[in-house]
């Protein structure tokens, strides 16, 4: 083990370019932010150099377009999607040769999603990473319903409005002991896209009847891909036209039972 260390230091001495090169350790972009949310957003890009390092340049790319730019000694820059967007006081370091390298975006909005890309270079050497931001807003409504039926079949009905990127709908039965959940078919869907950008969409999903007991749970789960993003509405499933009938007639019989009870009790006082 400590030989092998020796070793690999003794490689990189001894190789014909005769360093190690930049090195870029890692970079920090959040995977998902809410659009519009008002929140900064720090993406950073901790690289390594040699102590004798010269002419350090470190760049950010959006989508491949030059986003932030930061030579030292002048200060930092941003452009095009990020002009003006962008904290150029931000310090990510207090220390001369990494001090700029992080970008802190001021209000990310649904424009400023895509491919980030940290490329820092010095005189000799160069290095990037890459990693991806998404920018989604969630849905204004999530709304289920018991759709048309027959004497076999129950359509559901599960709608979303104003979400963006395209989400996921599905539906499936769940009863709350038994941890089981079962995918309900998607027999119909629809999808349309708005002038904002965002997405409404339904989707209709059918149980056999025969499979349904009443009360069981029936869920619509949206999710937003790639984003962590999921929001789930529920009915409690009952046969048409039961859910009035159980209610009226409980009702009926908890008023009878209490009058019953109150003129016992009032006969047995005061006869
Ligand atoms: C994101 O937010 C901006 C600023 O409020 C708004 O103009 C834009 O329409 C939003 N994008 C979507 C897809 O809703
Ligand atoms: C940069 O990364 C190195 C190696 O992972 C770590 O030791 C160092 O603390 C980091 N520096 C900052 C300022 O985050
Ligand atoms: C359920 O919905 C599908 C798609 O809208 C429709 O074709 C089908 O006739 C419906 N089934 C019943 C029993 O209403």
């Amino acid at each position: 083990m400590f030989s092998k260390i020796i070793y690999v230091t003794l490689f990189f001495y001894l190789a014909p370019n005769g360093t190690t090169p930049i090195q870029i350790n890692y970079i920090k972009v959040p995977v998902a932010v809410k659009n519009d949310s008002k929140s900064a957003v720090v993406m950073d890009c901790n690289y390594s150099l040699r102590p004798d390092d010269a002419d350090l340049v470190v760049k950010w790319y959006l989508n491949d377009d030059l986003v932030y730019q930061w030579i030292p000694p002048q200060s930092p820059q941003s452009f095009g999607a990020l002009k003006n967007k962008v904290d150029l006081a931000y310090r990510a370091t207090h220390d001369t040769k990494t001090v700029y390298r992080a970008m802190k975006i001021i209000n990310p909005v649904a424009g400023m999603a895509g491919e980030y890309k940290c490329f820092v270079s010095t005189f000799t050497d160069e290095d990037f990473a890459v990693k991806t931001m998404k920018i989604f807003v969630p849905e204004r409504s999530l709304d289920i319903f018991q759709g048309t039926s027959d004497e076999n079949i129950v359509n559901f009905t599960c709608l979303a409005s104003d979400v963006f990127p395209t989400p996921k709908l599905l539906m499936y039965r769940s009863y709350e002991e038994e941890h089981y959940r079962n995918r309900l078919q998607t027999v119909e869907r629809d999808i349309s896209k708005h002038q904002s950008g965002r997405y409404s969409l339904f989707i209709v999903a059918s149980a056999l009847r025969e499979t349904l007991i009443p009360g069981s749970i029936i869920r619509c789960e949206l999710r937003i891909p790639g984003t962590g993003y999921v929001k789930i509405k529920s009915l409690l499933y009952y046969p048409e036209g039961d859910i009035p009938t159980i209610c009226e007639s409980t009702t009926i019989a908890y008023v009878t039972a209490l009058w019953i009870f109150s003129s016992a009790v009032f006969s047995n006082k005061y006869s």
